[in-house]
């Protein structure tokens, strides 16, 4: 049974952790090398934080994010995500758990070249075996919410860095996961890119209630999360509150952002499965 958050007004009212995280190792053989990529790492998200896992190159930052979304098996230790303990599951198991409950961004947006942005978007669909009608008006509404509906027919390589990271935002988006997880989502972005991206994980956050996961080396990026956690070798050596004063700051204009906000507040109505 999945966790569910709850949102008022962008206040928690839901204590239960979506992730909980204790004694997490991971060990990788190099050769004839063993590299402990985490040393036993405990960890509780609650639901609905948006949480930025920061730490040198080579910290653990990546491993630790694939362990959280099912992408990768712990060598020791367990993980339960949204009532789900992954380190429990095979791998069927694993699969839907992905799919049902994480939404994932990456560095490189990894979208299909040859498909369109629309087709990108819906491609969650088709795994999950949603008829076409279905998927391509789910596809259209959220990329218009993200101020895309002008390029729905364009493919990856007609499309801007900004804009590809929008359309992987989309598709991660389509089965509306109650979880988002970034791996370095603004790396191949320019820094104004970079923050609307980030200003839309955090409407994410605050108005749909999604738990927000992401791992960055910027301060900049980081400056958008509730929270910091920062890893150095394997271990947690960090674990503290962004300002406050940023929480209550309005939110950031952005082109899209009105109706971006429309959108995804009508979206919230229409589907019930997140309000209790
Ligand atoms: N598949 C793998 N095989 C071997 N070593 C790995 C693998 N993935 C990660 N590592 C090692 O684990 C450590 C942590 O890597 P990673 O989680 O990617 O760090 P970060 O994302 O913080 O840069 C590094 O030393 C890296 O080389
Ligand atoms: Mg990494």
């Amino acid at each position: 049974m999945a966790i569910t958050p709850t949102h008022e007004q962008g206040k928690l009212t839901n204590p239960e952790p979506m992730v909980e995280v204790r004694g997490l190792r991971k060990d990788f053989q190099l050769g004839d090398q063993w590299v402990h990529a985490l040393k036993g790492v405990d960890l509780d998200i609650p639901a609905g934080q948006f949480i930025a896992i920061m730490g040198p190159s080579g910290s653990g930052k990546s491993t630790l994010l694939y362990m959280l979304g099912g992408l990768d098996r712990p060598s020791e230790g367990e993980i339960a995500v949204a009532g789900n303990a992954l380190d429990l599951m095979n791998g069927e198991e694993l699969a839907t758990f992905r799919r049902e409950t994480i939404g994932f961004i990456f560095q490189a947006f990894h979208l299909v070249p040859t498909l369109t942005a629309l087709e990108n978007v819906a491609l969650p669909g088709v795994f999950a075996g949603s008829d076409r009608e279905y998927r391509e008006s789910r596809a259209l509404k959220i990329l218009t919410a993200l101020g895309m509906e002008e390029r729905i027919d364009h493919r990856p390589n007609q499309l801007s860095g900004g804009q590809q990271q929008r359309v992987a935002i989309a598709r991660a988006l389509f089965n509306n996961p109650p979880i988002i997880m970034a791996d370095e989502p603004t790396g191949a972005l320019d820094s104004k890119t970079g923050q609307t991206v980030m200003r839309m994980l955090r409407f994410l956050c605050r108005r749909q209630g999604k738990t927000i996961i992401v791992v960055t080396h910027d301060p900049t990026v980081a400056s958008y999360a509730d929270r910091m956690i920062s890893l150095k070798d394997g271990d947690i050596i960090e674990d503290k509150p962004m300002r406050p004063a940023r929480e209550n700051k309005p939110l950031p204009a952005f082109s899209g952002w009105r109706l971006a906000e429309k959108a995804l507040v009508e979206e919230d109505e229409e589907e019930s499965e997140y309000v209790d």
